[in-house]
This record gives structure tokens, C-alpha cells and sequence, in this order.
């Protein structure tokens, strides 16, 4: 009787941690199927290397301001139970666009309370806010559900100069703000990355891109969620914790070299192991 008692104590307690999910939210470059023509997104390479089932949300051709617009994170925020995770990676769509608003622009700024009124194809006047206002007010909703949001820098594009990947647009910079004043967990994806073409050099780097400069094969998002992975294990996150076999053993070291404790207990100015 006790035997049982304790087994199913043990059983509910299983089936606790067994329910926390790990969320996506992002652009192309994350999401299932990429940008088409064969290439595929990093965060359908992610589940490998976690113990925690991957949902993933990311959907091409969103920004900040057109996944809030769209009610995603609305949704997201509606879905997540306390202890999950949700990865946060926006950028490549955020930029200023010309006359004409394209509908996922962001006002320009790293603050909360700037905003620009643009002019719609249709002539409407709207009123747009700055990805930090997307992406803050989002961590924060999904902190209040008791989820566990983590903002991770949008990855780099295939463009070098003088041998290394180019440098990092400003949405780089704004969610390494976004994450630092919501105190939630920051990844340097964008960093992470880099390093890895850096080391693997141009010409190989640049076969991971078979449509354009953005849009990686299935082979280049494995070796980007890889290196996600190993911005994880470079953090204080708890998500790093729930690392499947290969997640501890295989983030990117073929390319860059193997994380000790020793570059773990060292970190830089924005928590990258070093
Ligand atoms: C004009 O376009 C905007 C942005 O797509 C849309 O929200 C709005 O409903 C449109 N207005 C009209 C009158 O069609
Ligand atoms: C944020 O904006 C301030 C004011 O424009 C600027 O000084 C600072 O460099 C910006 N920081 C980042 C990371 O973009
Ligand atoms: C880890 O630290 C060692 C010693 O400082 C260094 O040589 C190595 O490059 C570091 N590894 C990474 C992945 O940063």
C-alpha cells in the first residue's frame, strides 16, 4: 500500500516537470520551412537537443510589431503554462521601409514610448511602436503567466567583411536592452553564430545558403540551433538544464572548440562564456 503510494506521489510529480513545453517565436530563419526553395529554419533543428518538447511558432516574414499586430504573442501569452519556456528572435523583418509602410516596420529607438505614424498602401495613417515596446511588453505578459521567456539576437547574414561576418544590425543591441531590463535570460545568437561561420570560414559557410544571404539549408539551421544551444549552456538559463545527451555533447564544439567550466564561470559584459 505505501509502494503505491508513493509510486503514483512520484507519478504526479513525473508528469509535472514532464509538462513544460519550450515555445518559438520568431521570422523565417526559425521558422518550419525557412523561406522556402529547401532552406529550413534553426528552430526545427532545436528539439534534438533538448529533453523538453519544442513548439515552434515562427513564422516567416514576421517582425516584432506584425507578430503582436497578428495577435501571435497575444496568442502565445494565451497558451503558455507557469515553467515554460518561450525563445524570443526577431530582426531580420523590423527594419525601416521606404514611403510606404510594409506592415512590420518598427519605429526607430531602443525605448518604449517612441512612436512613428506611417501611411498604410491604402492611405490610412497608423501609429507604430519600437521593437523594444513589442518585444519588452511580450516578455512581460508571458513573465506575469509564469512562462520563462528567453530573448535571443536574430542570427547574421551570409555578408563578410575582411573575412569575418559582417557586423550586427541595431536589433542585436535592442534585445540584448529588451532581455537585461525585463531580467530575463539574453542569448547573442547573432554572436554565437558568427563565431561558427568565423571559424568555418566563408566558402563553407556560404554552401549553407542555397537561396540568398538569409535563408540557411536544413544543414546550416542545425548547426544555428546548435549554436543556440550553446549560447544555453553559456547561461544562467534554466532551459540549460534540460539538455538532451547530444545537447551537452555536440553544440558546435567540432567548429569552435569545447566550453570548459572555466569559460562557463567566466562571462562577458552580455553573459556570453568566454
Ligand atoms: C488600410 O490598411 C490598414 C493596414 O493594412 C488596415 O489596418 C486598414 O483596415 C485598412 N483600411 C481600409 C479602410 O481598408
Ligand atoms: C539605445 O539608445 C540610446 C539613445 O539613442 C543610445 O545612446 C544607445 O546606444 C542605444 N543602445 C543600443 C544598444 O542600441
Ligand atoms: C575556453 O577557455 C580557453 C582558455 O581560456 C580558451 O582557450 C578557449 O578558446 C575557450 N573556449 C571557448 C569556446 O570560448
Amino acid at each position: 500500500m505505501w509502494t503505491a503510494v508513493i509510486a503514483i506521489t512520484f507519478a504526479a510529480v513525473a508528469s509535472v516537470a514532464q509538462c513544460q513545453t519550450v515555445y518559438l517565436a520568431g521570422d523565417s530563419t526559425m521558422a518550419k520551412g525557412g523561406g522556402g526553395t529547401g532552406t529550413d529554419g534553426w528552430g526545427q533543428y532545436l528539439a534534438q537537443y533538448l529533453t523538453l518538447p519544442v513548439v515552434n511558432n515562427a513564422i516567416a516574414g514576421r517582425s516584432a510589431r506584425s507578430f503582436t499586430d497578428e495577435g501571435r504573442f497575444t496568442t502565445l501569452i494565451n497558451t503558455v503554462k507557469s515553467g515554460d519556456f518561450v525563445v524570443i528572435e526577431f530582426g531580420h523583418n523590423d527594419g525601416t521601409s521606404g514611403a510606404t509602410d510594409n506592415g512590420r516596420q518598427d519605429a526607430v529607438g531602443n525605448d518604449t514610448t517612441t512612436t512613428t505614424t506611417v501611411t498604410a498602401a491604402n492611405g490610412t495613417s497608423i501609429v507604430i511602436h519600437t521593437f523594444n515596446f513589442y518585444i519588452q511588453n511580450a516578455v512581460n505578459s508571458l513573465k506575469a503567466k509564469g512562462a520563462i521567456p528567453i530573448v535571443s539576437s536574430q542570427t547574421p547574414d551570409n555578408i563578410w567583411t575582411n573575412g569575418v561576418i559582417g557586423p550586427p544590425s541595431r536589433f542585436v543591441g535592442y534585445a540584448q536592452l529588451a532581455g537585461s531590463r525585463t531580467s530575463v535570460t539574453y542569448i547573442d545568437h547573432f554572436d554565437y553564430v558568427a563565431q561558427a561561420y568565423d571559424a568555418l570560414g566563408q566558402t563553407t559557410t556560404t554552401t549553407f545558403y542555397p537561396l540568398d544571404h538569409t535563408h540557411t539549408s536544413p544543414t546550416g539551421a542545425n548547426i544555428v540551433a546548435q549554436t543556440f544551444v550553446r549560447g544555453l549552456i553559456c547561461s544562467t538559463s534554466a532551459l540549460n538544464k534540460k539538455l538532451s545527451a547530444s545537447g551537452s555533447t555536440v553544440p558546435g564544439e567540432e567548429y569552435i572548440g569545447t566550453i570548459t567550466s572555466a569559460n562557463i564561470s567566466k562571462r562577458d559584459a552580455v553573459g556570453k562564456c568566454i
